[in-house]
C-alpha cells in the first residue's frame, strides 16, 4: 500500500540538510542561544519580507496574540471579535489578555469571518477584531478594516497559516495594527520547534510588545513594566532565516498541488473543493475538502495508507472550553455545518505529483463507490 503523509517534515530538512547544519553549529560555536545576532538578523529578514518596519520574535503564535493583545492594551471586559473558526489560540488569548471573546460565523466559501455579520456583533465594550486568514486565505480585509474604522477599533490579523498570502495584492499582516504569526514546524514557514513573531508598522507598539515579551525590559535588568519570558531563541531563528529564502517557492509549489487536486477532482458531484475568494492570493496551508460522509471518506483513505486531519472537529463556540458562553448551532450555521464535513488532505510542498495522484483517485474511487 502506497503511504501518503500528512505532511514530511524530515524530507523538507534533508533537502536543506547543509545549510541547517551549518546555521545551527554557528549557533552553538558563538553560544548565541537568547537573543542575538540570529534573533536579530530574523526579525529583519522577516520584517522586510512580510513588508512591515517592525517584527517582534516571541515564542509561539499564541503568545504572539497575547502580547499584541496585552501591548494594545484590553481590559477587563473588553470585547474581541473573532471567527468561530479557528484554532483555539486566537479565542484563549482574548480571555488571557482580560477580554471577553465575542464570536462571529464564518463566510460560506473561505471559512474565514464572515464580514457582514461583524458589525451586529459590535457594541460599546468592544475594542478590536481578529481575523484569521484560515488555511492559508486571507480574510476580507478591505471590508474588516473599513468596518474597524468606522467604529475605532484596532485589528490584529492572525497570519499563523498564511505567511505571504495576499489580499488585493497586498501582504496579509500589513492591513491591521499589528499582526501575529506561528512558526509551529508544519506551518508553511515552520521551525524546529516553537516559534512565533508578531509584525507591526507602528513603532512604539512594537517597542511596547519587545519589552513585554522580555520580562518588560530591553535591556537586561532595566524593568521598566512587569512582563513575561516569551523569546524566539537563537537556534529556532537561525533554521527560520535559513527556511524563509524558501517560503516563496514553497508557497509557489503548494499552489501548483492544489490546482493538480482542483483539476483531478472537480466534477464530484458529493465532494466540495476549497473556493479561493476573488482577489486572494492562497498559500495552501491546508487543503479542505467537504464531503457529508467526511469520516467515512477519512477511513477509507487511511485504509490507502493515506494520511488525513480535521482541521478543526468542533468550532470555537461550541467547545466545552466556551460552553459558559451557552452557544447555539443557529448563532453560527455555518461554522456548525462546516465543523461536520471538512476534511484536509496531504499538502505539503515536497510532496510528489505522483503522491497527490493517490490521493486523488482514491477519493474519486469512494465517491464512485458511495
Ligand atoms: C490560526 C492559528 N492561530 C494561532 C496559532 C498558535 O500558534 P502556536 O502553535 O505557534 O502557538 C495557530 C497554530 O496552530 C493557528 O493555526
Amino acid at each position: 500500500m502506497r503511504q501518503v503523509p500528512f505532511a514530511d517534515l524530515y524530507r523538507q530538512f534533508c533537502a536543506l540538510k547543509p545549510e541547517i547544519d551549518f546555521a545551527i553549529a554557528e549557533v552553538i560555536r558563538t553560544s548565541a542561544f537568547i537573543r542575538g545576532p540570529f534573533v536579530e538578523r530574523f526579525e529583519a529578514d522577516f520584517a522586510t519580507a512580510s513588508g512591515v518596519p517592525h517584527c517582534v520574535s516571541c515564542a509561539n503564535g499564541t503568545d504572539a496574540l497575547y502580547i499584541a493583545m496585552h501591548a494594545l492594551g484590553v481590559q477587563p471586559g473588553d470585547e474581541v471579535i473573532t471567527t468561530a473558526h479557528s484554532w483555539i489560540s486566537t479565542a484563549e488569548t482574548i480571555t488571557q489578555a482580560g477580554g471577553r471573546v465575542v464570536f462571529c460565523d464564518t463566510d460560506a466559501d473561505t471559512y474565514t469571518i464572515d464580514p457582514t455579520a461583524i458589525e451586529a456583533k459590535i457594541t460599546a465594550r468592544t475594542v478590536g477584531i481578529i481575523p484569521v486568514h484560515l488555511y492559508g486565505q486571507a480574510a476580507d480585509m478591505a471590508t474588516i478594516m473599513n468596518i474597524a474604522k468606522k467604529h475605532h477599533l484596532w485589528v490584529i490579523e492572525d497570519c499563523a497559516q498564511a505567511h505571504l498570502a495576499r489580499f488585493r495584492d497586498q501582504l496579509v499582516g500589513t492591513f491591521g495594527d499589528a499582526a501575529t504569526f506561528s512558526f509551529y514546524p508544519g506551518k508553511n514557514l515552520g521551525a524546529m520547534g516553537d516559534a512565533g513573531a508578531i509584525v507591526t508598522g507602528h513603532a512604539d507598539l512594537a517597542r511596547r510588545m519587545a519589552m513585554f515579551a522580555r520580562h518588560g525590559g530591553l535591556t537586561k535588568g532595566d524593568h521598566q513594566i512587569e512582563g513575561i519570558n516569551s523569546r524566539l531563541d537563537g537556534l529556532q531563528a537561525a533554521v527560520l532565516s535559513v527556511k524563509l529564502k524558501y517560503l516563496e517557492r514553497w508557497n509557489e509549489r503548494r499552489r501548483v498541488l492544489a490546482k493538480r487536486y482542483a483539476d483531478a477532482l472537480s466534477g464530484l458531484p458529493s465532494l466540495r473543493l476549497p473556493v479561493t475568494a476573488p482577489g486572494r492570493e492562497h498559500v495552501f496551508h491546508l487543503y479542505v475538502v467537504r464531503h457529508r460522509a467526511r469520516d467515512d471518506l477519512a477511513r477509507y483513505l487511511k485504509q490507502n495508507g493515506i494520511e488525513t486531519v480535521i482541521n478543526y472537529p468542533v468550532a470555537l463556540p461550541f467547545l466545552p472550553a466556551y460552553r459558559h458562553h451557552g452557544h447555539t448551532p443557529e448563532e453560527f450555521p455555518r461554522a456548525f455545518a462546516a465543523q461536520g464535513e471538512i476534511l484536509s488532505l496531504p499538502i505539503f510542498p515536497e510532496m510528489s505529483d505522483e503522491q497527490l495522484d493517490a490521493v486523488a483517485s482514491a477519493i474519486v474511487r469512494f465517491t464512485a463507490a458511495t
